[in-house]
């Protein structure tokens, strides 16, 4: 039998497998907007290092091998923001993308204050992640250019109906 793959919370430890992860599957979204200064390819080991203080991360695990991540935290405005998702090639399309966001919910809604609704945002081109999202319940409620060949949607859904969604 092949081995499971286990979420769990990021160690200060997982920083530079994460970085490597995170350059590894946003090839592809560079590709999609001849874009190779994207922030999660210019992104610092300090960087990776400080959110692993300040913000939550999750770390989806197969054996010692870091095969996927998200961060999350609540802003300001009492907004849970899920940010920054990825899973090795090799593993996509089984569910994994979907175990972290839905990981990150749970954790972002044990928060005090715990938010309110929740938040994430993908490139306008890119078609699987906003079907994942809305699959997900999340609903587009803006869109920011980023310059002419980016714009970023943002995706919202309310902790109802994640609720909802978690007990259905
Ligand atoms: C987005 C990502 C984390 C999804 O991980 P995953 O483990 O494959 O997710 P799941 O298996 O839970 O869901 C798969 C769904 O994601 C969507 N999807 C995401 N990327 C896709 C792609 N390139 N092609 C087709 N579908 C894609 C589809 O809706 C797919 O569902 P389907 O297989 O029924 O068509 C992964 O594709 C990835 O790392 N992508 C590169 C980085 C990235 O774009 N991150 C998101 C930034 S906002």
């Amino acid at each position: 039998m092949g081995m499971s793959v286990t979420t769990s919370v990021a160690t200060e430890d997982d920083a530079e497998r994460i970085l490597k992860l995170q350059y590894l599957c946003y090839q592809g979204e560079a590709e999609l907007y001849g874009d190779w200064a994207i922030d999660p390819l210019t992104e610092s080991l300090e960087s990776v290092r400080a959110e692993l203080k300040n913000r939550h991360m999750l770390v989806a695990r197969l054996g010692d091998e870091v095969v996927g991540a998200v961060r999350g935290w609540v802003d300001a405005d009492g907004i849970g923001r899920i940010e920054r998702l990825c899973v090795h090639p090799r593993m996509q399309r089984h569910g994994l993308g979907t175990r972290l966001v839905r990981a990150m919910e749970t954790l972002l809604t044990a928060e005090d204050p715990s938010p309110r609704s929740f938040r994430l945002s993908t490139g306008h081109r890119s078609v699987g992640n906003l079907r994942l999202y809305q699959r997900l319940g999340y609903r587009r409620v803006d869109v920011e250019e980023v310059n002419s060949r980016l714009s970023f949607v943002g995706l919202e859904k309310s902790v109802e109906a994640q609720n909802l969604a978690a007990t259905a």
